[in-house]
Order: C-alpha cells, then sequence, then structure tokens
C-alpha cells in the first residue's frame, strides 16, 4: 500500500487575457478579462527530492511554499505549462493557483485569498484580477475590492494573442503608472475616467457579441496604456498591422512593457501571418481562447 506521505497531488490553473482595464483596474477602474486555454499544472510530492522545475522559477516557487507554511526542503514539486510565462497572460498567478490547489486547497475563494497572497510576492501591488479569473477559469468583470463578477460571455470570442519576444516585468510596470499618477494626477485622472468609460461599454459589447464595437474600444484601450507609458513600439506596430489587416480592434494585453497584445478580427482576417511578419514570435490562434478555461 502506498503511503500518504508518499502520494503526489496536483493542481492546474488556466491564464488569462484582459480584453480591457490593465493597469487601470489597479487604480480603481473595472477590468473585463478572460481565461485562455493554456494552463499550468503543479505537482507535489510530500517528501525531500530533486524538483523539475524550469530554474528561474524555483526561488518564487520557494518564497511561495514558505509564505503558506509549507517547508520546500520538504516537498518534491513538478511544474509543466502549456502558458508562457513572463507575458503578460498571467503566468505568475496561474501558478499560485495550481500550487495552492496541488497543496490541498479546493474551496474556490480559499484558493483564490491564497493566490492573491501569492500574486503580492510576485509583483508588489495586484489589483487581484489575474488571481481570480486563473482561480475561477470564466470571463470575470473586476474592480478591485469589490466581489468579482462572473460573466456570461458568448462562446467563440475571435481572439487572437501575439507573444513578443521581450518578456514583461509587471511589477516594473505597474511602478511606472503608479509614479504617473502621483507626478501628474490631472493627466492620469482623465486617462482613468476615459478607461472606466471604455471598459463599461466594452461589457455590454461583449454580452451582445458586438465584435466592431468591442475591437474600437480595445483600439482606444490600447491608446490609453500608450499614454501611460507600458507599451513599446513593436506593440504598437503589431496593433498597427493588426488593424491594417482588417481586425476590429487590438491593443497590448497584462503589464506591458514586452509581453502580448491581443487581436478581435473576422475570422477570415490574415491575422497570424501579419502578426508574424510583424515581429511577433509566436501566435495564439481562437479556438485557444473562447473564454471558457478549465477549472483545475
Ligand atoms: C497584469 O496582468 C494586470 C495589471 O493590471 C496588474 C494588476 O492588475 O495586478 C497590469
Amino acid at each position: 500500500m502506498t503511503s500518504a506521505a508518499s502520494e503526489s497531488t496536483a493542481g492546474r490553473a488556466p491564464g488569462k487575457v484582459i480584453l480591457l482595464g490593465e493597469h487601470f483596474v489597479v487604480h480603481g477602474a473595472p477590468a473585463l478579462a478572460v481565461p485562455v486555454e493554456r494552463h499550468v499544472k503543479v505537482t507535489v510530492l510530500r517528501q525531500p527530492g530533486a524538483w523539475d522545475v524550469a530554474e528561474v522559477a524555483i526561488p518564487h516557487l520557494r518564497a511561495m511554499l514558505e509564505h503558506l507554511g509549507e517547508d520546500p526542503e520538504a516537498v518534491t514539486l513538478r511544474v509543466e505549462a502549456t502558458l508562457p510565462f513572463g507575458s503578460g497572460l498571467g503566468g505568475s498567478a496561474a501558478l499560485g493557483v495550481a500550487l495552492v490547489r496541488a497543496l490541498g486547497h479546493r474551496d474556490e475563494e480559499r484558493v483564490r485569498a491564497l493566490a492573491h497572497e501569492l500574486e503580492k510576492l510576485a509583483h508588489g501591488n495586484p489589483s487581484g484580477i489575474d488571481d481570480t479569473v486563473s482561480a475561477y477559469a470564466r470571463p470575470v468583470w473586476y474592480v478591485r475590492g469589490e466581489t468579482p463578477q462572473p460573466v456570461e460571455a458568448p462562446a467563440g470570442l475571435p481572439l487572437w494573442i501575439g507573444l513578443t519576444p521581450s518578456g514583461a516585468s509587471t511589477r516594473e510596470a505597474v511602478a511606472g503608472v503608479g509614479r504617473l499618477s502621483r507626478e501628474q494626477p490631472a493627466f492620469f485622472a482623465n486617462r482613468l475616467a476615459e478607461a472606466k468609460a471604455t471598459v463599461q461599454a466594452g461589457l455590454e459589447a461583449l454580452k451582445v457579441a458586438d465584435w466592431p464595437e468591442l475591437g474600437r474600444l480595445m483600439r482606444h484601450n490600447h491608446q490609453l496604456l500608450v499614454d501611460v507609458g507600458v507599451s513599446t513600439p513593436l506593440l504598437d506596430r503589431l496593433v498597427d498591422a493588426a488593424m491594417q489587416a482588417g481586425a476590429f480592434g487590438a491593443k497590448l494585453t497584462g503589464g506591458g512593457l514586452g509581453g502580448a497584445m491581443i487581436v478581435l478580427a473576422p475570422a477570415d482576417a490574415p491575422i497570424e501571418a501579419t502578426l508574424m511578419q510583424h515581429g511577433a514570435v509566436d501566435v495564439i490562434a481562437p479556438q485557444d481562447t473562447n473564454g471558457t478555461g478549465q477549472h483545475g
């Protein structure tokens, strides 16, 4: 008979894309995000052993375990991921949610609360949207400090994700926007008000699958993110190229300063080829982003 000490337990969690509202959500605006069908799986064996984990993730995982009151020396971890890390797709939140689940937590709210604590280790001042979408594995309307609202999004969101070669530092990006909000309060307040109105209108467009309107709002949201300094020349180039290829809209997604961008477009628009031609290193196609990520 296998002893309890040598039984492994696993937890899974999806990543996310923010359709509208990143960064401004840290400052009180709503944000709208959907899970992606790319996930992280963590397996825990409660006995010492060699970890099967990418080198770069080891310090973070050790810190997360210690924060959860677990001795990193007393467990063996394995991490498998189809979700790219450091790309603005909620990799650190998905890792946290998967770890918390692998350690045996099952209650959704408890998982979310613990994963939120872990996100603070990862990037300082998280709004909570990444850990919420990853824990709920459903589209979410999120306002910091309020109960997240699951959103009934129509199936088949025609959304592509373009990945850029440079990783994104969410911590750095969030800190930069925070500085701007203190140094140029009137300018920032104006962009924040615009962001609030944009996300509110986006919710209505999403609910009725009005893709041209949702796309227009996404493109506008990208400009607001440019204004607060979190875009890059490559992200801007990919957004422009997608628009020229017939997209309804496009924007950076997540923390920015590298990472990923998203495109909402008619099914027959040549989005994948266009993004690859203009400097994307990978493109995740719509069947992987239909907003119905799986529970862990
Ligand atoms: C990162 O995916 C989203 C940000 O708005 C940060 C946060 O909300 O915690 C940039």
